[in-house]
Formats: structure tokens, sequence, C-alpha cells
């Protein structure tokens, strides 16, 4: 594929069909991902793939931490949406008001979203990222770097992918179904597989002009 059409492509897959990931893709993209700079060559980046039962247990017990309204505690701390800056508040607004009129009517819109997020995507496989607990700020930047190139790649291969918080919202979960060492930080989930047919797929969101962000003064 042409790098901007990957580029292009590449969105959001918030509903997956029970299509299987060949481990074989998952290796090669995983390799293309390790070509990402990072600081000083540190590599702070590891991988670990969650499928079959060990998905299915941390899904079920992510729903049963719901049901039982026990608060999320994620390695990495989440800001409170009116604690970050105005411009960046309205984009998450703007955002939240697209994805809503994609769909016909509201309902329809928050069920998507809602089961999404609750059955963690339907993914056959999400990719958790971690960087070792003893690191520096900067290797959370290293470890974006890799999962951007990981999606990518992904999306060269035919496969969709949606980076999300929702499934390190309880690392001890994951840390009981995978083997994650105590000494690493569960970053991100990259969910991984192929998109079903369902209208939350077909939104992707807009971007503001670039006018907006790119600021040259000569
Ligand atoms: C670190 C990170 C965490 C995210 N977590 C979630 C999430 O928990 N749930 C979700 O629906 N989308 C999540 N997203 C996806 C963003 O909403 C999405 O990337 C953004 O709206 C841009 O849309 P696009 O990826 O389709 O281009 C996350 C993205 C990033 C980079």
């Amino acid at each position: 594929m042409e790098f901007e059409d990957t580029v292009n492509q590449r969105h959001s897959i918030r509903n997956y069909s029970d299509k299987k990931v060949d481990p074989d893709i998952i290796r090669k993209i995983v390799e293309i991902a390790q070509k990402s700079p990072s600081w000083v060559d540190s590599q702070p980046t590891k991988v670990y793939v969650a499928k079959g039962k060990a998905l299915d247990n941390i899904r079920t017990a992510y729903q049963k931490n719901d049901q039982a309204k026990i608060k999320s505690q994620p390695d990495l701390p989440v800001m409170h949406r009116e604690d970050w800056n105005e411009r960046t508040q309205e984009n998450m607004q703007q955002w939240r008001h697209e994805i809503v009129h994609h769909f016909d009517d509201f309902d329809q819109a928050h069920t998507q979203m809602t089961g999404a997020s609750v059955n963690l995507y339907h993914a056959p496989v999400i990719l958790f990222i971690t960087i070792p607990k003893n690191s520096s700020q900067w290797s959370i930047f290293d470890a974006g770097l890799f999962s951007q190139t990981l999606m990518l790649a992904a999306k060269n291969e035919g496969l969709d992918t949606i980076p999300n918080y929702t499934s390190v919202r309880f690392p001890d979960v994951v840390r009981k179904e995978i083997s994650i060492p105590d000494d690493e930080t569960l970053v991100v989930g990259v969910a991984l597989g192929y998109a079903s047919d369902q209208t939350i797929n077909s939104f992707e969101s807009s971007r503001k002009p670039v006018a907006d962000i790119l600021k040259s003064d000569n």
C-alpha cells in the first residue's frame, strides 16, 4: 500500500469480526514497529499478546469490576476532562458531537459505543504495550511512536486497530492473565483484528485545518 493510503485508511475500529489474526502477521508488524526511534535507542517498549481464553477472562473480569462499580486503576494517571486546556476540551467535545451525528439516532450511538468498551471491542487480539516502571517520561513518547508504527504496519497488512485506554483500566486483571512483570507500566492496549460491519466502524473523526496547528513566522 502507498504510505499516504495506509495513513489515511487507518482509523480507530471499535467492533471486530470473529476472524482470527495470523500470529506470523503479529510478529511481522511488531518487528516493523521496532524500527521506531527511541530516546538514546533505549527501546523501552514491550508488547504482550492477549487472545483466546486469556482475553475472554480479561473481558469478563472487566465487566465484573464495572458491575461492582470498582474505580479504574490505570498505571498511568488520567486527567479529569475539565482540567484539560480549553482548546483540547473543545476538540473532545467536537469528537463526541461528530460521533453521535454519524448515527441516525442517539440511542444507537450510545448502544454501540457502550457495547464497544464493555466488550473490549470484541477484538480477537489485544496487544498490551508496556515500558519499564523505572524509566524516563520520554519512554511514554517512545511507546507512542512504537504504537503508531505498529498500527500503520497492521493497516498495511489489511488489519484494523484501536489504541485504547479502556483495556488498561485494571492492570491487575491483565497481569493475572498475561505474565507482565510488576516492574513494567501498562501504557495502552492496541486492539487488533478485522472490522465488523457495525455502523460505529464507518465513523472517521475529522481533523482541524492544518493552519490551526502549523505555525510559521516566515
Ligand atoms: C492513548 C489513546 C487512548 C485511547 N483510548 C480510547 C478509548 O479508551 N476508547 C475509544 O473509543 N477510543 C480511544 N482512543 C482512540 C481515539 O479516540 C482516536 O484515536 C481519535 O478519536 C482519533 O480517531 P482515529 O483514531 O479514528 O483517527 C484512544 C487513542 C489514544 C491515542
